[in-house]
């Protein structure tokens, strides 16, 4: 191949490219409307914080750099960081918000956002920071969300949260920031959360959480239960023995009589 005919498909190849860029800008990226329509329709919005989140926009929310859309932030044509923090948001998240396949940061803090993380967010592969602080999502913490490898921080804390804290989040090698703090969860802190740099701050505020670094509170509720059953058991045990014991005695008594019954007629001569 001669000089020029490479330099030529050299200059088609970037011709090609910048079209693609330049059609990918002028279109937007068909995964991220579909992210952000559903995103909007699933949230409510009393006090009109996101009124400029209107449809025209979904279809083009990256043009250029930056996006038109307040609260999110483009890179290379895709979002790649939602921000809708204190904007008195209620509804849910939608589980659309997975197809924001470029998203690295969702921070949707302190609103009154209700229903569950939805577990398609598992497929936000490139996904970084979760902070879902201070809302009133419930239901349980997907355990699936560990296949975002790349998760350095996951803010729960202040919600409903329900269920234990998945074991599969000990993985993720990366995370920095963990906070369930004042939630429902139940059941065991996994050990390899708490051998790790979380403190007791990142998990109080749940009654039924235990271990460590939180102090045993569960311990003190069993030896409760322990004493109760302790009183009980021992009742029925006594019970059961002194029952037993009553039985054997009137046993005996009745052989005895029936020795006694049995000597009496032997003693007594045959006529
Ligand atoms: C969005 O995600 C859903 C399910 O995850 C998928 O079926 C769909 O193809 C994705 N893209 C669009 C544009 O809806
Ligand atoms: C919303 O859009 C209007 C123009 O339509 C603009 O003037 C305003 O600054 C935007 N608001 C925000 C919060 O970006
Ligand atoms: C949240 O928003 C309210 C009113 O919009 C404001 O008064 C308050 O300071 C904000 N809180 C934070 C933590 O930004
Ligand atoms: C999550 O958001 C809340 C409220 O916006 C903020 O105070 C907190 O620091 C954030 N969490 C992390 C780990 O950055
Ligand atoms: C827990 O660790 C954080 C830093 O990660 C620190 O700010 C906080 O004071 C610690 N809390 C306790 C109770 O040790």
């Amino acid at each position: 191949m001669s000089f020029n005919h490479r330099l030529s498909y050299r200059l088609l190849f970037l011709l090609v490219l910048s079209f693609e860029t330049a059609r990918r800008l002028a279109s937007g990226d068909p995964n991220d409307e579909a992210c952000l329509t559903n995103l909007r329709q699933n949230l409510q919005d009393p006090a009109n914080n996101l009124h400029n989140w209107t449809k025209p926009i979904f279809s083009n929310p990256c043009s250029g750099f930056t996006s038109y859309l307040p609260g999110a932030t483009c890179n290379n044509g895709r979002i790649y960081k939602l921000s809708l923090t204190n904007l008195s948001l209620r509804g849910s998240i939608s589980p659309f918000l997975s197809n924001c396949t470029n998203l690295q940061s969702l921070d949707l803090s302190s609103n009154q956002i209700s229903g569950e993380i939805p577990p398609e967010l598992q497929l936000l592969v490139n996904l970084a920071v979760l902070n879902l602080s201070s809302n009133r999502l419930s239901g349980q913490i997907s355990p699936q969300l560990a296949l975002c490898a790349y998760l350095n921080v996951i803010d729960l804390h202040d919600n409903q949260l329900s269920g234990q804290i998945p074991q599969q989040f000990g993985i993720l090698s990366r995370l920095s920031a963990f906070d369930v703090s004042n939630n429902k969860l139940s059941g065991q802190i996994p050990a390899s959360l708490a051998v790790r740099r979380f403190n007791s701050s990142s998990f109080i505020g749940n009654k039924k959480l235990f271990g460590y670094p939180l102090e045993e509170m569960k311990n003190r509720g069993l030896s409760v239960m322990a004493i109760v059953g302790i009183g009980l058991g021992s009742g029925i045990v006594s019970l059961v023995i002194s029952f037993t014991g009553v039985c054997i005695w009137l046993r005996i008594t009745e052989k005895r009589m029936e020795e006694e019954e049995g000597k009496i007629s032997h003693s007594m001569p045959n006529y």
